[in-house]
């Protein structure tokens, strides 16, 4: 599998606190059965102030660490790039990460709050639209404006998202109304693929092999194929 979302790179967001619980992630992730994993730590203006510049050195050290450690899981890096009015100003200034692409445009992962879906969100998206830029939506099961009316997820579609759900959404770690909502987006494809959000291996572990257990048992194994494999792929190792 590849894992498109993770906090594993230590110290620089509210993931990994130091190296050693980034390589427990690390062996996590690949017992798991991920092999590829890509670090995407939270650039949320004014709370995680990352650049492309700290996030790349983050990694750089992560991965001689990983790599020393013998751990045979391949990683890249982006970052989770919450709302907020600078990200069209970040775009034009090429200082936003990109984690692979999606027909010809460059797939920017893109956080909404959790409270709620920002006003003007429509516009932002057509906007990065306009300028090859794909969003690509991280866990809408647990936006609580979704949740209240989750027919909002067709909207974020219909404006030409994609859509990642979380791995332990399925699995009931964010409890029973993230739960049914995960599997109702995944009855009516809604989703285009899944990642594990990973923060640590405790709290929030890797799911991803229980999670694609799950959704190959109750939708069958080739939309879990599609879902925890190929459409990840397809994204990150686009060349
Ligand atoms: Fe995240």
């Amino acid at each position: 599998m590849i894992d498109v979302h993770s906090h594993i790179i230590p110290g620089i967001d509210d993931g990994a606190r130091n190296i050693e619980t980034s390589l427990a992630m690390a062996r996590q992730t690949l017992q798991a059965g991920v092999n590829h994993l890509v670090c995407t730590p939270h650039i949320h203006w004014g709370h995680f102030d990352n650049t492309t510049e700290i996030i790349q050195s983050g990694f750089k050290q992560l991965q001689q660490e990983v790599n020393a450690a013998g751990i045979e899981l391949t990683l890249s890096y982006a970052g989770e790039v919450r709302v907020n009015e600078m990200v069209p100003i970040w775009a034009k200034e090429k200082k936003l990460p990109f984690m692979g692409k999606w027909k010809d445009r460059d797939v920017l992962l893109l956080e909404m709050p959790h409270s709620h879906i920002p006003s003007g969100l429509d516009q932002l998206v057509r906007w990065l639209l306009n300028e090859d830029i794909q969003p690509l939506i991280p866990h809408p099961e647990r936006n609580r404006d979704i949740l209240k009316s989750p027919e909002k997820v067709q909207w974020l579609r219909n404006l030409g998202c994609l859509l990642q759900v979380t791995a332990g959404a399925f699995t009931g770690t964010f409890g029973t109304r993230v739960e049914d909502l995960a599997f109702v987006m995944l009855d009516n494809n809604q989703i285009d693929l899944v990642a594990s959000d990973t923060h640590d291996t405790k709290r929030r572990p890797n799911e991803m092999g229980e999670a694609r257990h799950l959704v190959s048992q109750h939708i069958g194994e080739d939309i879990a194929q599609r879902l925890f494999n190929d459409t990840p792929a397809k994204i990150v190792l686009y060349s």
